[in-house]
């Protein structure tokens, strides 16, 4: 029997992990490095409910996998918004995920960490079939959202997408004013019964991404005209002006400064008491400050997800432990 990380990691009685193949040689050079970006201030940010980073070897690596740092089974993910088993993909003989195994909870940040190249994006990019449009890449394996196969033919791809919103790592507003920004997937998806209700869903929008008092007397004004911080959470408006269940999200601040970095943390921090959010970032600091759960990723396996907390101070596996004090690579 092949054992999930899901299985490993949070399975209630799960037995002894799989063991990841060793990484190979020249692999995902200076993986663990640059994953800094704290900042005094960013630190001093940090919730202490987290329990702080330990990124020091903790020589705990092989605790035993049914069990967290405190001997405590971790629980299962009960009632899923995601529920993804055996998730393959390859682009033409490439395959770049192998059997990823994971649930998402509702009401909950899940960060994906790991080095580059090792699958984030191209899972994340599972989630909304978004793999669909790149040609030669194959997907197997099963994801359902809410219960319901994500893959089966009958299920149509542009519906899908407005149940997930996705934020990108460069901001991408259209070339359309701020409002029409906003504006646009309510439109297309048929969600405003008039124009004064259209009006709302922007203004609400914009006020729960943080930017609406930046911009309320602009709001004819050009997106692209925002500043990098502003046109990311225009984004994050646009996002969540068609009401998603979830919002992915791939390095959503490594475009912008630790300020605007800030800002989009605390967002995520506020919106997660409404959608389930995945967000790719290479910081490990933010994964911590961010998340409740933690996947790690490397050369297209999933390796453990777990406990934000756990994970950092409590690594299952060597891999993890490796990047997360910075010596892997
Ligand atoms: N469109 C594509 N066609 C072919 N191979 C691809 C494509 N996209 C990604 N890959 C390959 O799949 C593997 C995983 O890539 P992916 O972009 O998911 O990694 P990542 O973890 O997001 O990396 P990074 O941290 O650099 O963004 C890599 O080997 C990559 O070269
Ligand atoms: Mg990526």
């Amino acid at each position: 029997m092949t054992m999930s990380p899901e299985d490993s990691a949070e399975g209630p009685a799960a037995p002894e992990p799989q063991r990841p193949a060793p990484p190979r040689a020249g692999a995902a050079p200076g993986a663990g490095t640059g994953n800094g970006g704290a900042t005094p201030e960013s630190v001093a940010r940090q919730r202490v409910d987290e329990g702080g980073l330990n990124l020091k070897p903790s020589g705990r690596m092989h605790a035993p996998a049914s069990a967290d740092a405190a001997g405590q089974a971790e629980a299962p993910i009960q009632n899923p918004v995601f529920s993804c088993r055996d998730v393959s993909v390859f682009y033409g003989a490439k395959q770049a995920l192998r059997n990823v195994t994971l649930d998402v909870a509702r009401r909950q940040v899940l960060s994906m960490i790991g080095p580059s190249g090792c699958g984030k994006s191209t899972f994340l990019r599972c989630l909304n079939r978004m793999n669909d449009t790149i040609p030669g890449a194959r997907v197997t394996g099963s994801i359902k959202l809410d219960g319901r196969d994500i893959y089966d033919e009958r299920q149509d791809a542009a519906q899908l997408r407005a149940r997930i919103g996705m934020v990108f790592q460069k901001p991408n507003p259209f070339p359309k004013s701020i409002y029409d920004n906003v504006a646009y997937g309510p439109r297309i998806h048929g969600l405003a019964r008039s124009r004064a209700h259209l009006d709302d869903i922007v203004c609400t929008s914009l006020t729960r991404a943080g930017l609406w008092d930046e911009v309320k007397d602009r709001l004819s004004s050009p997106g692209t005209g925002l500043s990098g911080g502003q046109q990311q959470r225009l984004c994050i408006a646009r996002a969540i002006a068609v009401q998603p269940e979830v919002i992915l999200m791939d390095e959503p601040c490594s475009a912008l400064d630790p300020v605007a970095t800030a800002r989009i943390e605390d967002l995520i921090d506020e919106l997660r008491e409404s959608y389930a959010i995945v967000v790719v970032t290479h910081s490990m600091q933010q994964a911590a400050r961010v998340s409740q759960r933690t996947a790690y990723f490397h050369l297209g396996d999933l390796i453990e997800v777990g406990d934000t907390d756990r994970v950092f101070t409590n690594p299952r596996h060597r891999l993890t432990e490796d990047y997360i004090t910075g010596r892997f690579g």
